[in-house]
């Protein structure tokens, strides 16, 4: 069951809908200035926004994301062995305490990708291989809408020089900047691989198209979770740590997950999603006054996510939040 936030208070666990602010890519390209101040105080409020892309005024995204997620149905058909660039799922933690993650996914790194000669193939299957201008295509759009949004924040923060978040995000330098593809599996109870654990994005922006609920995002005034529900012809958008890090925790990167949905009963919830972060040796200084290299709190948050043991202790890190526990409780869909 879900509720938009004005029905009033939830009972029987349901969760209500959020209410997110939309940005008009064509505005966003076109600078737009009550667009930069929308975008500013979604930012600093949720770190979510809807990115309304109908309006693109160059470029066919929607399409190129259809595409995509057309030639990555055809490589999950395909025999494991034979897949690169692959996660199964049960590899992570998953939503549910004690159960694994219950998605499978394409990891297409954007700059070593980029470093392959073009007479060279792409390493993985030929469907893979054969979609090498889809892939720097889909890479290229999603990078310069997201780029238009760090440097529209930027703008806004008064962040300009040496300041610049757009100094940290230039197109072409090393950065663990990536396009994936991921698939749920379709959920019964009792499932033993379920969902996205709780966590912030440890980059800069994520632009995701899914057009199957179940992402929620914690509200921190609400001291709950709520659906963000897909809509048609928009990407969901959230800003990842290194934003919050980096405009001096003006700007927030808010906690989620993916739980089941069970308004789209059999239906397969393939996200298409580009992670914009920044260049890997950009430092940024954690809440606890530590500093790291971009490249270092990528890999220190991808380990911490795949050490099952220590969860307990790593929690607090993947999550953001201490002494709390952000696991779905299976029975309250
Ligand atoms: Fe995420």
């Amino acid at each position: 069951m879900t509720r938009d936030i004005d029905d009033g208070p939830l009972a029987d666990g349901a969760s209500a809908n959020v209410q997110l602010t939309t940005i008009s890519a064509a505005k966003l390209l076109g600078n737009d200035p009550q667009t930069q101040k929308d975008l500013l105080e979604a930012c600093k409020d949720l770190g979510f926004f809807y990115l309304d892309c109908r309006d693109h005024p160059s470029s066919p995204v929607l399409s190129l994301v259809a595409e995509m997620a057309s030639t990555a149905l055809d490589f999950y058909d395909l025999p494991e062995s034979i897949k690169e660039n692959y996660k199964p799922a049960g590899k992570q933690e998953g939503a549910v305490k004690g159960k694994k993650d219950g998605w499978e996914g394409i990891i297409l790194m954007e700059h070593p990708l980029a470093q392959i000669p073009p007479e060279d193939p792409m390493p993985g299957p030929p469907v893979i291989q054969n979609a090498r201008g889809l892939i720097e295509a889909t890479q290229d759009q999603l990078g310069e809408m997201s780029r238009a949004i760090v440097d529209s924040l930027s703008r806004s923060l008064h962040m300009t020089g040496d300041q610049s978040l757009g100094r940290h995000h230039r197109k072409g330098c090393p950065a663990p900047t990536d396009l994936e593809i991921l698939k749920y599996l379709p959920y019964v109870p009792g499932s033993e691989k379920v969902g996205h654990i709780p966590h912030t994005d440890l980059g800069s922006v994520s632009m995701v198209f899914s057009d199957v609920g179940g992402l929620q995002v914690f509200h921190p005034l609400r001291k709950e979770w709520m659906f963000v529900p897909p809509r048609p012809g928009h990407a969901v958008c959230n800003l990842g740590d290194a934003m919050e890090f980096l405009s001096g925790n003006v700007l927030r990167s808010s906690l989620h997950r993916v739980i089941p949905y069970t308004q789209d009963p059999g239906k397969i919830k393939l996200s298409i999603i580009h992670f914009l972060r920044p260049s890997e040796h950009t430092k940024i200084v954690s809440p606890d006054g530590k500093e790291w290299t971009v490249a270092e709190w990528n890999t220190m948050k991808h380990k911490l996510l795949h050490e099952g043991g220590e969860m307990q202790k790593n929690l607090s890190i993947i999550t953001r939040r201490e002494g709390q526990d952000d696991f779905w409780r299976e029975q309250a869909v």
